[in-house]
């Protein structure tokens, strides 16, 4: 069994330290993608607040692909450059999205949702999946959630 134990009052960026330390954990020597990829939703969905869908696009011949995730039952293909996760696939670049009905194409996979983070997991110069996160609360996220949340990706990119 496995006792992370977050404190939410920290910092955020001490919150995201041990959620990168968590996930590194949680996946060395593990070489099962799915394994990882669930126990990473996992881990986020216990370490960040106010979320309401945290989980695993994968890259797959050229679409996004549902993978492990923590929340309800989501939209299982994305084409890449549709919506906040195809865009951040596509480009390559993160996606911080304060208010998801102003965002061109936005695909509503649950209505709770106000606010997304995307960021892309990157191996090789290739986006290889994205990690998504979705917030009932409006601009919940911001530039230390981002960076938080890369790091993560940075970790991810040899475990998955
Ligand atoms: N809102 C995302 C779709 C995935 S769900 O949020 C889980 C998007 O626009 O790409």
């Amino acid at each position: 069994m496995y006792d992370f134990q977050p404190d939410p009052d920290r910092p955020k960026a001490e919150l995201y330290q041990d959620l990168a330390d968590a996930a590194r954990a949680i996946t060395a020597g593990e070489p099962d993608w799915v394994a990882n990829m669930a126990n990473v939703a996992a881990l986020i969905w216990q370490f960040v607040p106010q979320l309401n869908w945290a989980g695993f696009y994968r890259m797959v011949d050229g679409t996004l692909v549902l993978g492990p995730f923590q929340g309800k039952a989501a939209c299982i293909r994305i084409p890449l450059g549709q919506g906040v996760c195809g865009s951040a696939a596509a480009s390559g670049a993160t996606q911080l999205v304060a208010d998801v009905h102003a965002f061109p194409g936005h695909i509503a996979c649950d209505a709770a949702s106000a606010s997304e983070l995307v960021v892309p997991v990157i191996r090789d110069g290739q986006v290889i999946a994205v990690i998504d996160l979705d917030s009932p609360e409006p601009s919940r996220f911001d530039d230390e959630d981002a960076a938080g949340i890369e790091a993560l990706a940075a970790v991810l990119a040899s475990a998955i």
